[in-house]
């Protein structure tokens, strides 16, 4: 039996390898979902089949429950507040692995054995690590919900205080592996580490919450890794080794678009609120831009042969995805070569465009990366950004003192036409200003994403 039971975990780990593996194309991500989907139902029951926890109709119901409440969940929260949702998931899975690894101190204590030494240093790891994804992940979900403001708050003393706690986690940590039946050093060590989620989190901007979320869902994997090692289950540790793993390239893949490093991310205090702040034209000057309505950027779409659409959060908070794509079926339809490009970082999490043009039916062969279609700018009559800001500001380029300097920008001042779609002459996330919004060939449409692209499609129609 116990045979078969571990054939079944591997199973499940090989499906979890390939479900990741596919998850890495946005053709094969559906399929890649599934396969996550099967191998985590599978674990789940064997694991609480084999070790004879509960029983048939309870996993039953408990599957269905959750199920039910995921459903939900999905099916009704915004593609824009996807982050806080995973963050709460993150914080669940933390405080799930301090829990298991808790109860299996005090099943010890009551039996009157003591663990081995392996053992007791993964029981303090998963307490910590799960206690600090939890209080942590709280804290990145309160602030990108707004019931904590997104700004760094940073105290007094802050850094000092971090080390304080973490002083007292390696202290209560040491006093515990070497007695280990005492369940009170524990309790000591997991309090201390609650609090040092919070401290850990709180001076961290709104703005780079998305990147905090990554690091803290890679946390969440460790913890569930070290519960591995606490309860013996293969399983459990290959899956949290990899959620561990992706999540820590995730949060490295986020820092290198932004052209920041994780420790400036983490103890920076980079950002002001979240991000949509406005600002004057670069310098403060009064300078002037080109306005355009939708009907009249209908007509310039009547004179232009190629388009590069660069898609941005704006797109997502407009929920304009839909109606951008009929736009670029009657623009094909006239003959005009159409492309988008998209930035690594565009939105407001990892792959957002491509989901919200996924979410449309745009085909993924119109989709490009910055690195493949940057050089097609400049021979580009159109670069059409709806909704973006920061992935197309050239002050990356240049002006040394901005949050975005060195950050790689998609080239959309080298198409022959700009046009920007959005409601003011307000920054983007990282509250920089961008002076191609002054340039002579900008046109700037204001208003919202959904709006002016319908009035352009309108346009476009009768014209
Ligand atoms: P942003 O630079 O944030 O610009 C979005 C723009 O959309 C805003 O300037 C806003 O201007 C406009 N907008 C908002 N609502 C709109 C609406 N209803 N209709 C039309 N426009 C609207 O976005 P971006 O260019 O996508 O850049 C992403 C930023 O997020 C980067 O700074 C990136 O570093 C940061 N970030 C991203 C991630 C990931 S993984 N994607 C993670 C962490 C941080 P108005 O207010 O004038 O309309």
């Amino acid at each position: 039996m116990e045979t078969y039971i571990e054939l079944a975990y591997l199973f499940s780990a090989v499906l979890f390898i390939l479900g990741l593996k596919k998850l890495g194309s946005a053709k094969t991500a559906r399929t890649g979902n599934n396969y996550s989907i099967v191998a985590m139902a599978l674990a789940i029951v064997i694991s609480l089949v084999s070790a004879g926890i509960i029983g048939p109709t309870q996993i039953i119901v408990g599957l269905l429950a959750g199920s039910l409440i995921g459903f939900v969940m999905a099916k009704r929260v915004e593609m824009t507040s996807m982050p806080q949702l995973v963050a709460l998931f993150n914080g669940f899975g933390g405080i799930a692995s301090t829990l298991v690894a808790y109860a299996e101190l005090i099943k010890m204590q009551n039996a009157g054995t003591s663990p081995a030494l392996d053992i007791s240093i993964t029981i303090m790891l998963s307490i910590l690590i799960g206690t600090v994804t939890f209080t942590g992940s709280l804290i990145a979900f309160a602030k990108l919900q707004g019931i904590l403001k997104g700004a760094p708050i940073v105290l007094p003393a802050h850094q000092a205080l971090n080390l304080l706690l973490m002083l007292g986690i390696v202290a209560g940590s040491v006093l515990y592996i070497f007695n280990p039946p005492l369940v009170v050093w524990p309790l000591v060590v997991l309090l201390i580490s609650a609090v040092f989620g919070i401290t850990f989190v709180i001076p961290i901007g709104g703005a780079d919450m998305p990147v905090v979320i990554a690091l803290l869902n890679s946390y969440s994997g460790l913890a569930a890794s070290a519960t591995g090692f606490v309860l013996g289950n293969n399983v459990l540790i290959i899956a949290g080794a990899l959620v561990g793993a992706s999540g820590i390239i995730l949060t490295n893949l986020m820092c290198v678009a932004m052209n920041r490093s994780v420790l400036n991310v983490l103890f920076g205090a980079v950002g002001t609120s979240d991000g949509d702040g406005s600002s004057d034209a670069p310098g403060g000057e009064q300078r002037n831009v080109t306005r355009y309505t939708g009907e009249d950027a209908a007509m310039i779409m009547d004179t232009i042969n190629s388009v590069i659409i660069v898609p941005g959060y704006g797109l997502a908070v407009a929920q304009a995805q839909h109606i951008l794509h009929e736009m670029t079926t009657i623009l094909e339809s006239r003959g005009v070569q159409v492309k988008y490009a998209i930035h690594p970082v565009a939105g407001r999490m990892p792959g957002h465009m491509n989901v919200l043009l996924a979410e449309a039916n745009v085909p993924y062969d119109k989709l490009y990366e910055m690195d493949e279609i940057n050089d097609e700018f400049q021979n580009t009559d159109l670069a059409l950004i709806v909704g973006a800001n920061d992935v197309v500001n050239p002050a990356a380029r240049t002006k040394k003192d901005s949050p975005l300097y060195g950050m790689p920008i998609l080239n959309v001042d080298y198409a022959r036409t700009v046009m920007f779609v959005k409601r003011s002459l307000g920054a983007g996330f990282a509250g920089e200003a961008n002076p191609l919004f002054f340039d002579e060939k900008t046109m700037m449409v204001f208003g919202d994403a959904k709006k002016v692209i319908t009035d352009l499609v309108k346009g476009l129609k009768e014209g």
